[in-house]
């Protein structure tokens, strides 16, 4: 069926350009492949790309056929194999391990919070010993943009206090709404 997301990649198909995020590019630092990797919230795949480019294996799911359609497309043009699943990462069934799981910006939008945590619960759950979790999320509501949960200060590190987090932090950053606000970001790995 066709959804929200669905319009807005049909509309605006790069919506957040090409380049991978900041935060997934510290992947290659933390975690050398190969690795398999799932990507929550792989979108149109400029980070899952990316990754498979850097000889990562990728699978990644997302509500939206037309990003995961773009996605698999430019996988085919570069010759690489990536497995998207089309589905509500909240029904979505984690039914192996993987050493990295990530998800960058895509949170904010589960609904509410036993939604997001519960999300949570199963990255970690789903992770070997010795993998990596990266999230980021905003945390501040005054940018501007009506998303269903917001993190509070410091949430994101207190769910992960029995992994080693490797980098923590909440900084500032622009959003499409043309407004300041704080973004929460965190690399964990489990012990
Ligand atoms: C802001 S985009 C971020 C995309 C990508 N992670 C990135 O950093 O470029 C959020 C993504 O989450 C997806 N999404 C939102 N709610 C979802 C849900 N309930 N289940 C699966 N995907 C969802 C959207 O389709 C969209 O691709």
């Amino acid at each position: 069926m066709f959804n929200e997301f669905d319009k807005i990649y049909s509309e605006t198909p790069q919506l957040y350009g090409n380049e991978p995020s900041d935060w997934v590019r510290k992947i290659l630092e933390y975690r050398k492949a190969p690795a398999l990797v799932l990507d929550i919230g792989i979108c149109y795949g400029r980070n899952a790309l990316f990754l498979a480019k850097n000889g990562y294996t990728i699978e990644g799911v997302d509500i939206s056929q037309v990003a995961i359609d773009k996605c698999l497309k430019e996988a085919n043009k570069n010759n690489l194999d990536i497995r998207c699943y089309c589905e509500n990462i909240n029904d979505f069934i984690f039914n192996k391990k993987y050493d990295i799981i990530f998800s960058t910006a895509t949170l904010q939008y589960l609904g509410n919070k036993e939604k997001v945590f519960s999300v949570i619960e199963k990255m970690k759950k789903n992770t070997m010993v010795g993998g990596l979790n990266i999230i980021s999320a905003p945390t501040d509501t005054k940018i501007g943009m009506d998303f269903p949960y917001y993190f509070n200060k410091k949430e994101l590190k207190n769910f992960y206090n029995n992994w080693d987090i490797l980098e923590f932090n909440e900084e500032e950053d622009l959003f499409s709404t043309g407004k300041i606000g704080t973004i929460a970001f965190i690399i964990a790995k489990k012990r």
